[in-house]
Formats: C-alpha cells, sequence, structure tokens
C-alpha cells in the first residue's frame, strides 16, 4: 500500500500492544504473545519500544534493551503492506538516537542468516556481521548473525546517522 500520511515514530504505550502483536503475528514465525509487550513496558526499566504510526495506525515498531553500554535490538518490523516505504529506515533513526540519549556505547542484533533485506538495511546504519550464532531460532534450527555497529559516538557513525537524517528529511 502506498503510503499517504507522514508517518510519526513515538514511544510504544499499552495500547499500542494489539497492533503491535498483530504486525508480529505477520512477520515472524515465533511472535511475541501481547502480554509479553505488556510486561516490557510496564515493567522493564532497560527496555525501550518504539511504533511508526500513519495516519492513526501502527504500521511498525522496534525496540531495545540497554544491557549496560549495549542497545541489543529485541524486535523491528514493519506491516507487510506498508514496507519498502523507508519506515525501517525511519525506525532505525530513531532506535539509534534513543540508544545514544540513553547512554549505549553501540548497538548489537541477531538476524537470520537468511534474512537478506534486514541485513541490508542494517549494512546501511552501519552495522557489521562480528560473529554467527549456530541453531539460535528454535522453530527451525537457521543460525543467527550478529551484528553490530561502531561506537555511535565515532565519526564514522556520526556521519552514517547525520546522511539518515539528511535524507529522511529531504
Ligand atoms: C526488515 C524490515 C523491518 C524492513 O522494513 P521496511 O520498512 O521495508 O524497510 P525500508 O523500506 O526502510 O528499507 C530500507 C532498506 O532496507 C533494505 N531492504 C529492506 N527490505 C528489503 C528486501 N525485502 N530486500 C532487499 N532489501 C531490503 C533496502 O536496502 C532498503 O533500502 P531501499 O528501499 O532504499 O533499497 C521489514 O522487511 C520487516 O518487517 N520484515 C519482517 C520482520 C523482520 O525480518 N524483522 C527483522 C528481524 S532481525
Amino acid at each position: 500500500m502506498a503510503l499517504t500520511a507522514r508517518v510519526v515514530v513515538d514511544a510504544m504505550t499499552p495500547d499500542d500492544v494489539l497492533a503491535v502483536h498483530e504486525i508480529e503475528r505477520l512477520s515472524f514465525a515465533v511472535p511475541w504473545p501481547p502480554h509479553a509487550f505488556e510486561q516490557e513496558l510496564r515493567g522493564n526499566r532497560l527496555a525501550r519500544y518504539l511504533v511508526a504510526r500513519a495516519g492513526g495506525s501502527v504500521v511498525g515498531f522496534a525496540g531495545i534493551w540497554l544491557m549496560v553500554d549495549d542497545a541489543h535490538v529485541t524486535t523491528f518490523g514493519v506491516h507487510p503492506d506498508w514496507r519498502r516505504q523507508g519506515i525501517g529506515r525511519q525506525l532505525m533513526l530513531n532506535l539509534a538516537e534513543l540508544s545514544i540519549a540513553i547512554g549505549a556505547r553501540q548497538m548489537t542484533l541477531e538476524v537470520r542468516v537468511s534474512n537478506q533485506g534486514a541485513q541490508a538495511l542494517y549494512r546501511s546504519f552501519g552495522f557489521e556481521v562480528v560473529g554467527q550464532r549456530p541453531r539460535y531460532y528454535t522453530d527451525d534450527g537457521e543460525d543467527a548473525l550478529v551484528m553490530t555497529t561502531p561506537p555511535l559516538a565515532d565519526a564514522r557513525m556520526r556521519a552514517v546517522l547525520d546522511a539518515e537524517r539528511r535524507r529522511q528529511a529531504e
């Protein structure tokens, strides 16, 4: 579906959880149940979750846990009807800015070896493959790649984020 409304990225609230769960269900073989998001929002001091809204609907979401100085991306998805229109980029830029704001030194995530689309998005934000976790995904035993950014304060990373801000402002 072509985007007609402006996409705004905002903090996830408990009212967003059912819409987020629907995107999870459409995106992942083993989606988090709604109560997992509710618990995260209410009880996990180290967690931060964002949603992308378009015309009042939730079209994407993302989350991190701050683990010491690492912002670990826990979940990241865009509704299938709204993909390839820059919403993933918008979420990732906001996630990076949030990570910097809460004092993270770098960002890390796991991604399926076969998930080339997501890997391309992450690479364009400076993530690099630093390892592989064999049989990480319990549904089918697929391996995960571990990807990490350079330090968020490094000139290279600041340049990546500046370029992305300019791109999104166009
Ligand atoms: C990965 C995902 C979040 C990307 O969201 P999106 O809104 O479609 O991403 P964007 O439109 O911002 O795309 C940004 C870039 O990522 C890359 N990309 C995204 N999807 C891609 C695909 N299917 N194939 C190839 N490249 C892709 C491209 O480089 C793209 O830039 P371009 O459109 O200028 O070529 C989305 O496809 C999704 O929700 N997938 C299912 C859940 C998932 O895999 N989550 C990640 C788990 S680690």
